[in-house]
């Protein structure tokens, strides 16, 4: 609507000229200051002018004084270097086909999405006045869930894709997690596990990155090495996960070479969303964990809800019913089967 009746005006400038001119003016014979659009027909500038609005969900006057359309500024030089960017993309590789536009990266963003990631995740945070530092949020994370000597075994179901069919199914599930980045994960037939040096799937031991991605899910965050992993640590920003106020921490974690942002519920202290994201040297790829539904069990507080994300969009929901510490469980369970 907006977009409508701020175009009126030149619409109608439009109207007048075409009757009084047989053949159609270019955009530098109708407009005081054009650069990019030098040799295109005058009636394109602003259906250009409207599909660069829509593209980033822009207002003219966002790139525009409204006093005077050709008064420059820095988003407007912006927008030509863009212009000609997207021109010479469709040149070099299309054919000239306009294949390549500003929705094709803009998608209705100022800023496009270059990572590959769930959607409705933020990366960008609000920065704010009166920060704690970084240490200061692990440990009241660490102190609301206590300490990381116990050892965790929670039951309830899976809910993720199968490994052959990709059909999406409910498992009963098996969790155990112990300090030093051991874990036992049970659903079906699916073993996932790691004695803290080996980290297996099956009968299979796993290399690369498959390993920090479920080391990530294996990870306690209770008091131990997990937040002790993270370097360059600097506080990020304020956001919501759900509809819970979170401060966000970010730092690398050089054990898996990438960058986790983690957020904790600013009232609670409680780590709601690990965040992470690995860098190719194609694009950089992001992954989450939410901790939800905590509870106390044995005086430690656990969360009942895991739910992991890839960057496809893909999710593992680990709803859990039951949880408890037991002490006795044997160190043999986080081996590989068959070593
Ligand atoms: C993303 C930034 C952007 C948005 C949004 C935008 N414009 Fe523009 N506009 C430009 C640029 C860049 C030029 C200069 C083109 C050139 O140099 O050839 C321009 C030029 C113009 C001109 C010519 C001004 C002159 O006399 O030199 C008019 C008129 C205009 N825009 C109207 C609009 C209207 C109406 C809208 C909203 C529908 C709009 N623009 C939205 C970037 C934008
Ligand atoms: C090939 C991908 C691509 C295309 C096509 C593209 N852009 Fe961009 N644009 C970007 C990237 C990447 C940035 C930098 C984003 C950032 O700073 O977060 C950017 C930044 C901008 C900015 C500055 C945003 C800011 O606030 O700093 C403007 C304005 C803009 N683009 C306009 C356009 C317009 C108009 C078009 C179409 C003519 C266009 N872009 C086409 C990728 C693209």
């Amino acid at each position: 609507m907006l977009l409508a009746l701020a175009t009126m005006p030149f619409l109608f400038a439009f109207a007048q000229q075409d009757g009084q001119k047989q053949k159609e003016p270019m955009c530098e014979e109708v407009f005081a200051n054009i650069k990019v659009f030098k040799g295109v027909p005058s009636s394109d500038l602003i259906p250009s002018m409207q599909f660069m609005a829509a593209s980033l969900k822009m207002e003219c006057e966002d790139c525009h004084d409204p006093k005077d359309y050709s008064a420059d500024n820095r988003t407007k030089d912006t927008a030509r270097q863009m212009i000609l960017m997207q021109r010479d993309i469709n040149a070099k590789n299309f054919n000239n086909r306009t294949e390549v536009t500003c929705m094709t990266c803009h998608r209705g963003a100022e800023h496009p999405m270059g990572v590959a990631m769930p959607e409705g995740l933020s990366l960008r945070h609000k920065r704010f006045e009166g920060a704690l530092r970084p240490e200061q949020y692990f440990a009241n994370h660490v102190k609301a869930v206590g300490e990381d000597s116990k050892i965790l075994v929670r039951t309830g179901t899976l809910t993720a894709p199968n490994d052959a069919t990709h059909k999406v199914e409910s498992k009963p599930l098996e969790f155990i997690q112990a300090s030093g980045g051991k874990f036992l994960l049970s659903a079906g037939d699916r073993k996932i596990g790691s004695d803290g040096s080996t980290t297996w799937y099956g009968a299979m031991a796993m290399f690369g990155e498959p390993v920090a991605v479920f080391q990530r899910i294996g990870r306690t965050w209770r008091g131990n090495d997990d937040f002790a992993g993270l370097s360059n640590t600097a506080v990020s920003g304020q956001d919501t996960v759900g509809k819970t106020p979170v401060v966000a921490v970010r730092g690398q974690r050089a054990s898996t070479t990438s960058t986790e942002d983690l957020s904790f519920d600013t009232k609670t202290g409680l780590l709601l969303r690990a965040t992470n994201l690995k860098r190719s040297t194609l694009g950089t790829v992001v992954s989450t964990v939410d901790y939800s539904n905590y509870k106390g069990v044995d005086g430690i507080k656990v969360p009942m809800k895991v739910v992991v994300t890839f960057a496809d969009g893909q999710q593992w929901i680990m709803d859990f019913k039951t949880a408890k510490v037991d002490a006795k469980v044997s160190d043999d369970v986080f081996k590989k089967p068959g070593n």
